[in-house]
């Protein structure tokens, strides 16, 4: 990562600087592949019940569960991703924001004194991190912060999925109008995969387009890593509980058991 391309430094994803997070929102809500997540994290959980959300972002599912009456403590290893969320609390209803915090930290070494009914990781969180060590701590914490009989569920993104060829990497991706008669536009810059070891590269650039030509652009990288999240939830004692489909890919089942 940090590289050159063009006179613009590539950063990593949801870095300060970069547009990733600033626009995250915006582009995310075109994600059509997320159709119907929030129902499916809301159903490992009772109203009144608590969930710790690994990798929150901007709160896009915290704040949904909130609402459906779930406790919610978001974490995430993002400064700017964070303060979305903190900024979308300060004008939240006040019943929702009294269901909700969020803290920065990193799901690979979390120790919170607190037990959830559920851990969730949706939309690729944990496929941030490269699936050894790391996702033997993520899991060994899960184990940790879940009540007896607590569920959990992570949606990774499979390796079919990122292995496909893109149907044109040289096109926009996605244009989108913004604030004051601009538009975001967003493209694939870069991209490669290695499928023996489970590792997908890609830069993304994004581009703020004004009247008057390109106000602001930036490319940023992500990495992605994709394995069976199985053998590591059970060699921490969870149970594996099935999968259900997302989009092309699946979100994976957890309960500990009670
Ligand atoms: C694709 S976003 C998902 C955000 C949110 N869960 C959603 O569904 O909209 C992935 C998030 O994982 C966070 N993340 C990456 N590595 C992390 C780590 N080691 N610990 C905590 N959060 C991490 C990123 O900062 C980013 O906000």
């Amino acid at each position: 990562m940090g590289g050159k391309l063009g006179r613009v430094e590539t950063r990593p994803y949801y870095s300060d600087k970069g547009l990733s997070a600033r626009f995250y929102d915006l582009t995310t809500a075109a994600d059509t592949s997320l159709a119907g997540d929030v129902e499916l994290y809301a159903a490992l959980v009772s109203p009144g019940g608590s969930a710790l959300e690994l990798g929150s972002g901007t709160g896009r599912v915290s704040f949904e569960l909130a609402a459906r009456g779930i406790s919610v403590l978001g974490v995430d290893i993002a400064p700017a991703m964070l303060a979305q969320a903190e900024a979308k609390l300060r004008s939240a209803p006040p019943e929702i924001a009294a269901r909700l915090r969020f803290q920065r930290g990193d799901m690979a070494s979390l120790n919170l004194d607190e037990q959830f009914d559920a851990v969730i990781s949706p939309y690729f969180a944990l496929g941030h991190l490269p699936s050894g060590a790391a996702w033997r701590n993520v899991f060994a914490g899960v184990a940790r912060h879940l009540k007896p009989g607590g569920r959990a569920a992570f949606h990774l993104a499979s390796a079919e999925m990122l292995g496909q060829p893109l149907p044109d990497v040289r096109g926009p991706a996605l244009i989108r109008p913004i604030e004051g008669g601009r538009r975001l536009v967003v493209s694939i810059a870069d991209r490669s995969s290695k499928p023996q070891i489970g590792r997908y590269d890609q830069t993304i650039e994004y581009v703020v387009e004004g009247p008057r030509g390109v106000e602001a652009r930036s490319l940023d990288h992500m990495t992605f890593y994709a394995a069976d999240p199985r053998p590591f939830a059970e060699a921490v004692g969870l149970q594996a509980d099935g999968t259900a489909p997302l989009g092309p890919n699946l979100v994976h089942l957890f309960r500990k058991p009670g």
